[in-house]
């Protein structure tokens, strides 16, 4: 096993990604999915904010990936769904003044889970909010662990157990205990056939964000 090491992508890591992505839908070679953005539309989007995007790489093969985008809606405006809050896979509300990080997609690949690779993306993430001197940092976190629950409880009754600490989620619980809040509950925030398309807002406040004053 080598060392991973987290950087910003380059755009050669287009198709990589895409690749991770085609997995996490679990698709056959010849399958596609309306979700599943293109390799050249990735690698588009590294090209205009490539401080925003990440890979974990063992030696050059990319093995996770996180993709943020700076935004001009907040967490306190009603929640979108996800290609809405993207604006397509042009990224047409990628706002470059922004005061919000908005996380668009982050996977590690199951192979290398558990070895604390999605916390130091993280890190990487709020370092980023950090350094642009952002609000914060929101996503829908998926609701990952909700399908063992689904003949027992609703998704909304599943999130709010799992915010309280009563039920463990695969994603969400990993978010709760990374320093994300709740923010409640997203409807239709995926495609996925109900009740798998819903999220939980989660929303990570920068502790050391400065409102800038205006000059006199
Ligand atoms: C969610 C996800 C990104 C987490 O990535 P990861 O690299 O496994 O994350 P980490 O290893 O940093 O942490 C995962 C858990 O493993 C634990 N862990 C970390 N290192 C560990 C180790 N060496 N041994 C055992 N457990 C470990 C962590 O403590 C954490 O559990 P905790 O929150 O209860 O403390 C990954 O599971 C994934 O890709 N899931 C599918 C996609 C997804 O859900 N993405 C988010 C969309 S909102």
């Amino acid at each position: 096993m080598f060392a991973i090491h987290i950087e910003n992508a380059r755009s050669q890591h287009g198709d990589a990604i895409h690749n991770l992505i085609r997995l996490w839908y679990d698709l056959a070679p010849d399958e596609t999915h309306e979700l599943v953005m293109p390799a050249e539309a990735i690698a588009a989007y590294i090209r205009r904010f490539p401080e925003g995007v990440f890979v974990a790489l063992e030696k050059e093969q990319v093995v996770g990936y996180a993709i943020t985008m700076r935004t001009s809606h907040t967490p306190y405006e009603r929640p979108q769904s996800w290609l809405e809050a993207i604006g397509g896979f042009a990224f047409r509300n990628y706002a470059s003044r922004g005061e919000w990080l908005y996380g668009v997609d982050f996977f590690i690949h199951p192979n290398y889970r558990r070895r604390g690779i999605g916390t130091r993306m993280y890190r990487a993430r709020f370092n980023l909010v950090k350094r642009l001197n952002l609000r914060g940092f929101f996503a829908g976190g998926m609701l990952a662990g909700y399908h063992k629950y689904q003949r027992q409880m609703s998704p909304r009754v599943y999130a709010e157990k799992v915010t309280r600490g009563e039920l463990q989620d695969p994603t969400i619980t990993m978010q709760l205990n990374r320093g994300f809040r709740s923010g409640g509950f997203i409807e239709n925030y995926t495609t996925d056939a109900p009740p798998h398309n819903n999220a939980m807002l989660i929303v990570w406040d920068n502790p050391h964000y400065e409102r800038m004053g205006l000059a006199v």
